[in-house]
């Protein structure tokens, strides 16, 4: 997998924009209206993201954010009195999320455009680490982990969001009905429009069984037809490429399996697709 490809797809699908119609212009009013209207978009359908960083003690603690999309989490954070620095592999959201925190004149200290692989700040340097729905999508994450590790204080935390394995979206969304449906479309030859119209064609060109198999189909099921790379995650995939830390807690969240419809149904903490982990660096 290459690092590259990987900051070329974010760089030109900035996270969930697609979701809310993305900015049309670059004006200071377009920009404070799209943010708006993707934290509106975010917090609803998302609601427990919020009760989550309630349940964290931000006030006056030094936090490092790792890829910041649209910045959302990173306006609350400030809003509840985290100190706050940024990383995001893109210059892309690097802007967006500058432009988020000048429209409010919120303070922070550093926001800039850097790898979870290489993270330009000294050891020790933080209380926290926060990460939602990123390092699953970092093929060299044990690198990443011990790089978090390095600038965590002994004793703070990484607070990290990861697709959930034991899931009902990977389990059987991805695994049974998406790769059912498409092997379907593709066997019979009718192409669809849409989402699926960028399946079948990927399929056609990398042939089908291999465009099926787990660790690809997943990747592609997770943000889009075109992301490079997903990987999901239970606490055994945790303390593997996590091991410089141990686990303080994982709880799962996000009833979320398209195109079956499951939002409202009540089994997220056993089967969710956003599985929450607090860790703190081992002694
Ligand atoms: C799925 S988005 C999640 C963004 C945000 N945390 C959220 O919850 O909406 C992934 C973000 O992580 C960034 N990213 C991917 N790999 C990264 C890396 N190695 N280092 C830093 N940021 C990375 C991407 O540029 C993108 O902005």
């Amino acid at each position: 997998m290459e690092g590259e490809s990987i900051q070329q797809f974010w760089q030109t699908h900035p996270c969930g924009a697609e979701l809310v119609g993305d900015l049309s212009s670059e004006t200071r009013d377009e920009y404070a209206e799209f943010f708006a209207r993707y934290d509106e978009y975010r917090y609803s359908k998302e609601a427990h993201i919020l009760t989550n960083l309630d349940r964290i003690s931000w006030n006056g603690k030094s936090v490092l954010e790792i890829g910041l999309g649209q910045g959302a989490d990173a306006e609350q954070i400030v809003r509840r009195g985290g100190v706050y620095s940024g990383v995001d592999l893109t210059d892309e959201s690097v802007k967006r999320v500058t432009m988020r925190f000048a429209l409010d004149d919120l303070p922070y200290k550093r926001i800039e455009q850097a790898s979870a692989l290489q993270l330009p700040f000294e050891n020790d340097a933080f209380d926290v680490v926060y990460s939602h729905g990123v390092l699953h999508h970092i093929p060299e994450i044990r690198h990443a982990a011990a790089e978090i590790c390095r600038v965590l204080k002994p004793g703070g935390q990484l607070i990290m969001m990861l697709y959930a394995k034991w899931s009902l979206n990977y389990l059987f969304a991805i695994g049974v009905a998406r790769r059912l449906g498409l092997a379907t479309l593709c066997l019979t030859g009718i192409r669809p429009e849409g989402i699926y119209g960028d399946h079948f064609d990927n399929a056609k060109k990398v042939g089908l069984s291999r465009y099926l198999s787990m660790p690809n189909f997943v990747s592609v099921s997770t943000d889009g037809p075109f992301n490079p790379y997903s990987k999901v995650y239970d606490r055994r995939e945790i303390e593997r490429d996590f091991p410089k830390f141990e686990i303080i807690e994982t709880h799962k969240e996000f009833m979320h399996a398209p195109p079956l419809s499951v939002a409202k149904l009540p089994f997220s903490s056993l089967l969710g697709w956003h599985l929450w982990a607090t860790l703190t660096p081992k002694k």
